[in-house]
């Protein structure tokens, strides 16, 4: 496996690849990799000739006083990980290289405001920009067939869907299931930052979707209905601050006053400074989860 950090490197080879008739998949991640990333790699080995991992903290996503700084980082770590799970290549770029004129220098923004604004956005209003702006270079640097997303992130998953349609990007995106912990909780690179008893409580995000995909189960129909049995089961951790529990249409994210099996379930729990994100569709599974 190479790891290759500039960007003529990276298509120099995979023009090669393609060349030879080689189909591409992309993993776009920003390392500190986990089983949940390796699911994605797992499934890109599975239907592409040649997998790319690309790990890049991108700066553009994160705000003045997130956690840029301190977003964990183990490149080492994660060239093994990619390595061990089928990846051909690592992608790890540095800032420079991604954006040489200096971050404040990127005039150009991708951006898919209608599905931006809501859940995620309305706490980070620049932050899909971010996201679309640098997967697009991305896509550009690869040039990928099939590009791997997680579930896990289900609004960015949806923005970067309808961003790849809009603009007639020649890549299928595709939707990877959210890998959890024995206990429920979703991996994500940023559990690190709880403490002991933090991570106890963080169960309540996969147990409220639980009990509203029972709740849905059992008739329950109403989206009012199901986001109160989500909030109430938030409630019993004293340490979480519930950001939102909503039910909305998984295709257009928009608020559902009656729940069909369409319906996606979010949730967003802020621990400390540490918002965690959960979400699954009203027919669930949550694997792992303990109600
Ligand atoms: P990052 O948070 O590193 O996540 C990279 C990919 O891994 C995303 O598609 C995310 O949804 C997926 N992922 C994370 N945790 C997962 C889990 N528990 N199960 C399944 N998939 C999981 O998302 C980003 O990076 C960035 O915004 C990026 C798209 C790379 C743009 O900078």
């Amino acid at each position: 496996m190479q790891v290759l950090t500039r960007v003529a490197e990276v298509r120099s080879h995979l023009d090669a690849v393609r060349a030879a008739g080689r189909s591409v998949g992309v993993v776009p991640t920003m390392g500190a990799l986990h089983r949940g990333h390796a699911s994605l790699v797992d499934r890109a080995a599975a239907e592409c000739d040649e997998v790319v991992v690309t790990v890049f903290v991108n700066p553009l996503q994160f705000a003045a006083g997130e956690d840029l700084e301190a977003y964990p980082r183990d490149l080492d770590g994660d060239v093994s990980l990619a390595a061990d799970h089928g990846a051909a290549v690592v992608f790890a770029p540095t800032e420079d290289e991604m954006y040489p004129d200096g971050r404040g220098a990127v005039l150009t923004q991708v951006a898919v405001p209608a599905l931006s604004e809501r859940f995620e956005g309305a706490s980070r209003p620049t932050h899909f920009s971010g996201v679309c702006t640098v997967v697009a270079k991305l896509f550009n640097v690869v040039g990928p067939s099939r590009a791997y997303f997680g579930e896990k992130d289900f609004q960015q998953l949806a923005v970067v869907s309808r961003m790849v349609r809009d603009l007639s990007f020649p890549v299928d995106v595709v939707g990877c299931p959210t890998v959890r912990e024995p206990d429920g909780l979703a991996m994500s690179s940023r559990n690190v930052y709880l403490s002991a008893e933090e991570r106890r409580q963080s169960v309540v995000l996969s147990a409220a979707l639980a009990d509203a995909v029972e709740a849905f189960g059992a008739g329950v129909r109403e989206g009012a209905a199901l986001e109160q049995v989500m909030a109430d089961r938030v409630a019993t951790a004293p340490a979480g601050v519930l950001d939102y529990a909503v039910v909305v249409d998984a295709r257009t994210l928009e608020p559902r006053g009656r729940a069909d099996e369409h319906s996606r379930l979010l949730v967003a729990v802020a621990f400390g400074a540490t918002r965690l994100l959960d979400n699954a569709s009203v027919l669930g599974p949550i694997g792992g989860a303990r109600g």
